[in-house]
């Protein structure tokens, strides 16, 4: 990976270094879930691949960083749910589908319009992350909101993220939102593992043909071209939309359709990536960390 910065001089940056945010002991991977576009599928990709981790026999959390439009409560079916504090002072998350799940959906009405100013963003985001009970996660997956705001700078400075995913469809445009995304990653040193493009066809189970209802896909060909992998293509499936609303994910709903074995195979791959990229950094004797750290977290922007 290019590392053209010296840590002295990173992207996004003036004068003296930013310290790295310390790493949590309790949570040994910390997944991002992002893009620029709205309504590309992030939160159904963030939801089924932290169940599918989870199925793998992974402990996981599942964060709803989207304050402004919280999903999580009820593509999990938990609506309602109230999350209490426990006798250390930190908030219990709610437990469905195998996944600990913590959202602003928990703490608002469902028709309450919540307005954040900028400090209150960050310190709801820290308080997600670092007053939760998630206890020992194998995997917190960050289900992050469009856009590349706030929310997720602030993330990005409370916590290492140990990648990101980036999720597209086949327009073109919503690629040129995806690069904005990770050119933000980029700044905050959090390396995109990889893109997925969600809704890339329609496997029509009358006739066996798959429709482009999208147009064609030219996401591999975009990544290849500005560096970034190509984690896969999911289909567009009739079950996702009426299951997440019922709290059914397509992996729980439908386990055995094309698109619930392609997230079992998403998660392993990404589960690979993030467990290659950790077993580097422990193999490194104590003090070269957080240098290594920051040099493999460290993506170079793409050009143009
Ligand atoms: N592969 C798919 N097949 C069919 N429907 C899908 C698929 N992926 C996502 N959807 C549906 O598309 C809609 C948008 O998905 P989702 O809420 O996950 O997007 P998002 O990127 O998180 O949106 P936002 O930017 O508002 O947070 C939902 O109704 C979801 O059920
Ligand atoms: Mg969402």
């Amino acid at each position: 990976m290019a590392h053209n910065h010296s840590p002295q001089s990173r992207p996004g940056q003036s004068g003296a270094p930013r310290p790295s945010p310390a790493r949590l002991p309790h949570i040994r991977n910390i997944l991002g879930v992002g893009a620029g576009k709205g309504g590309v599928g992030k939160s159904t990709v963030a939801a089924n691949l932290a169940i599918s981790l989870a199925r793998s026999g992974a402990s996981v959390g599942l964060l709803d960083a989207d304050l402004y439009g919280p999903s999580v409560p009820i593509m999990l079916g938990l609506r309602g749910a109230k999350p209490t504090v426990n006798a250390n002072s930190k908030i219990v998350p709610a437990e469905a589908h195998g996944i600990k799940a913590i959202s602003i959906g928990f703490m608002i009405q469902d028709d309450m319009a919540v307005a954040w100013r900028g400090p209150m963003v960050g310190q709801a985001v820290t308080q997600f992350i670092r007053d939760v009970e998630w206890g020992e996660l194998d995997y917190l997956i960050v289900d992050l909101p469009p856009g590349t705001g706030d929310i997720i700078l602030s993330l990005g400075q409370t916590v290492p993220l140990d990648g990101a995913v980036v999720v597209s469809t086949p327009q073109d445009v919503a690629f040129a939102d995806v690069l904005r995304a990770v050119k933000m990653f980029g700044m905050l040193q959090v390396e995109v593992l990889g893109l997925v493009e969600n809704m890339s066809y329609f496997h029509c189970p009358d006739n066996g043909k798959d429709y482009p209802i999208f147009g064609p896909s030219n996401s591999d060909r975009h990544c290849a071209e500005h560096g970034l992998p190509f984690l896969g293509a999911l289909p567009i499936e009739l079950g996702v939309s009426p299951n997440a609303d019922k709290g059914r994910p397509i992996v729980v709903a439908e386990p055995d359709s094309k698109l619930s074995q392609l997230y079992v195979q998403l998660a392993a791959d990404i589960a690979a990536k993030l467990e290659a990229k950790r077993a580097a950094a422990d193999a490194l004797p104590e003090f070269g960390k957080d240098f290594f750290h920051d040099a493999v977290t460290e993506y170079e922007p793409p050009k143009g």
